[in-house]
């Protein structure tokens, strides 16, 4: 059902709806959009907050316009904040991309299965991208879909790590933590979005773990996934990684809004982005 139906609630921005069906090596693109994003401290929705005096989230949205295999973008908006995220991205011109806002969920998997089901049918590739990662380079989101084009089921961007891990067995904040283990940072990467992924392949993961949670609820839960590559996972699928880039951080901390800032004004004074 999450995979065939098209959501009665999803609206669009503008009157730029396309027919996709016959388009199915064109990618639709689900943006996670309804976090609070407390870690970035008090004020409005993280996907709202500015940069470079636009929101984040008209930041990540463009970014995914940009791609020329992207031809749908499905934005999960904080569910009391629809008109606004509306209004927002078509006070935006995007370059006259199939843009539509859904109300999001309770938690980043809930967001991204509302957007997954207001995807049209015939599309077969979908990517979900974080609001939160406004400055990932075209040339990413290129490389996510054709890795999917070329055949694999789901694909994560990723970096190499500068610091070295440790695994700990957390404490209450500020006390000491044991390590564990330091596992061997050559064979770890941090993982961005976009995230691509067969249609097929992520409602059918995304399914299962409705229904695994509620299974588990009695039982106080499954463990939490923090991306969709990891349900794919968790239900054996096979995931690979290709290259991610560095102006692909997720802003998450204040510092964070400060180093996006200065990336955007370097953009903006070489190339007039
Ligand atoms: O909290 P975190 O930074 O991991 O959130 C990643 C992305 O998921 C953000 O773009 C956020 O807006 C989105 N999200 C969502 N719905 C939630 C929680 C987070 O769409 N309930």
């Amino acid at each position: 059902m999450l995979c065939t139906v098209v959501h009665a609630m999803a609206i669009p921005t503008s009157p730029k709806e396309r027919n996709l069906n016959a388009t199915a090596a064109v990618a639709a693109a689900v943006v996670p959009a309804a976090g609070r994003g407390e870690r970035l401290g008090p004020g409005a929705p993280k996907a709202l907050r500015e940069l470079g005096g636009v929101p984040l989230l008209v930041h990540a949205v463009r970014a995914l316009a940009r791609s020329r295999a992207v031809g749908l973008v499905v934005v999960a908006a904080p569910p009391e904040g629809v008109a606004e995220v509306v209004a927002l991205l078509d006070s935006h011109g995007l370059d006259g991309k199939d843009i539509r806002v859904v109300a999001g969920g309770a938690t980043r998997q809930e967001s991204v299965r509302l957007g997954l089901a207001a995807i049209p049918a015939g599309v077969e590739i979908v990517l979900v991208h974080d609001a939160a990662r406004p400055l990932v380079p075209v040339d990413v989101v290129d490389a996510v879909v054709a890795a999917v084009r070329a055949g694999a089921e789901a694909v994560v961007p990723a970096v190499p790590l500068a610091d070295t891990v440790k695994r700990v067995v957390p404490q209450a904040a500020g006390r000491p933590e044991p390590v564990v283990e330091t596992p061997d940072r050559a064979t770890l990467r941090a993982v961005q979005t976009p995230q691509g992924f067969r249609r097929a392949v992520l409602c059918e993961v995304h399914e299962k773990a409705l229904a695994e949670e509620t299974l588990a609820e009695a039982e106080g839960g499954l463990p939490p996934v923090t991306d969709d590559a990891g349900l794919v996972e968790r239900f054996g699928g096979q995931v690979v990684v290709v290259p991610g880039h560095e102006e692909a951080f997720k802003v998450t901390r204040p510092l964070d809004l400060v180093l996006a800032e200065a990336v955007l004004a370097r953009r903006r004074a070489s190339d007039g982005f």
